[in-house]
């Protein structure tokens, strides 16, 4: 059986930390209502003369190194992200060329938060297909540009950052022990298009827009469609939530995680939290968790992983992982 196996991964945040404390000086905000509400005490910040790409190609660069795969042998590349560089061309084939990938394919998928499972679902139906051997999935964004620093609703909450993850084409008997991509299920509903969307766009209003939530509307929604679609990939998978090592999850609010992980049955100690440090990253926040829990040693080789995400449109999915 043709599987997709995840065999390196890499993240990358930008130098400048612009802590709760820091923005309570510009905004009517505080420390301790954002970390009460939402779990957040800082987020990163990409410099002015840095672009969603070059965040991408540092995080792609230690993924391709932590999976020892030199960007040659690549033959796709599907990036995620809600802020490309420009319109078009794909911010994927711009990365593409950056790491010195000469053949495949390179595209861009645009899911919004949910972008990385979107990747990981594209990715790896492309691998178990035969229509690709490696591939380099990436989420990687740069909210702060579209952010309205004066609407303190929804300027607090998101953060700058990349993270990457190398997929490789295994053979094997296709057991839950074995390693690999073992589900993933993806899910919309675009009646929901309002509650988080950007109100500027090429052929709306020709400029890029800023980010606008109805946060509560959108909190309602994420934790009964995380916990079913996280459920439904674990249904797929065979696998049952005690059996669970890891559930990385998107990073958009303590509460959502610990509600959802609760609903699943996966207890928080078994749940990787970044939300803190880095805020919502949108398409980067499970490549960021996945590469903060290697690097700090909780993830090891042969954890069983559920990653889940919901974000605008509304569009969610989940999936399981054996590393
Ligand atoms: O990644 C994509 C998915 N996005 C999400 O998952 C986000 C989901 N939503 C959430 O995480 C939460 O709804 C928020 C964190 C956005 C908001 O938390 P909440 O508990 O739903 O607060 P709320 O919107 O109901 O606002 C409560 C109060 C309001 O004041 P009043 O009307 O009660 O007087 C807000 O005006 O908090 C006020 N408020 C703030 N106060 C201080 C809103 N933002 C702030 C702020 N600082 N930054």
């Amino acid at each position: 059986m043709r599987r997709s196996r995840l065999v390196g991964c890499g993240a990358y945040l930008p130098d400048r930390v612009l802590g709760n404390d820091e923005l309570s000086t510009r905004i009517d905000t505080s420390d301790e209502w954002i970390r009460t509400r939402t779990g957040i005490r800082q987020r990163h910040v990409a410099a002015d003369d840095q672009l969603t790409s070059d965040l991408a190609c540092a995080a792609s660069r230690a993924a391709l190194e932590a999976a020892g795969i030199g960007a040659g042998k690549l033959d796709l590349l599907v990036l995620a992200t809600s802020t490309p560089d420009n319109t078009f061309p794909a911010t994927a084939t711009k990365v593409q060329a950056r790491l010195g990938m000469t053949g495949g394919i390179a595209f861009d998928v645009q899911a919004v938060c949910a972008g990385f499972v979107c990747a990981l679902q594209v990715a790896d139906s492309m691998v178990r297909s035969g229509a690709a051997d490696t591939a380099l999935i990436v989420g990687a964004e740069t909210y702060s540009r579209i952010l309205d620093w004066d609407d303190r609703q929804t300027c607090v909450l998101f953060g700058d950052g990349a993270g990457a993850a190398v997929l490789r084409a295994e053979t094997g008997a296709g057991s839950t022990e074995d390693s690999g991509v073992l589900s993933v299920r993806m899910r919309s509903d675009g009646r929901h298009y309002q509650a988080l969307y950007v109100d500027g766009g090429v052929s709306s209003t020709q400029t890029s827009g800023h980010l606008r939530m109805q946060g509560r509307e959108v909190f309602r929604h994420a934790v009964a469609n995380l916990a079913e679609i996280a459920g439904e990939a674990m249904d797929a998978a065979g696998v049952a939530a005690d059996e669970v090592d890891w559930l990385v999850p998107h990073q958009a609010n303590r509460r959502i995680i610990d509600a959802t992980g609760k609903k699943l049955g996966i207890p928080a100690e078994k749940t990787i939290v970044t939300v803190d440090r880095h805020a919502n990253t949108s398409s980067a926040s499970i490549p960021l968790a996945l590469s903060a829990g290697i690097d700090d040693g909780r993830i090891t080789p042969g954890d069983l992983l559920v990653v889940e995400a919901i974000g605008g449109g509304l569009v969610w999915g989940a999936g399981v992982i054996r590393l």
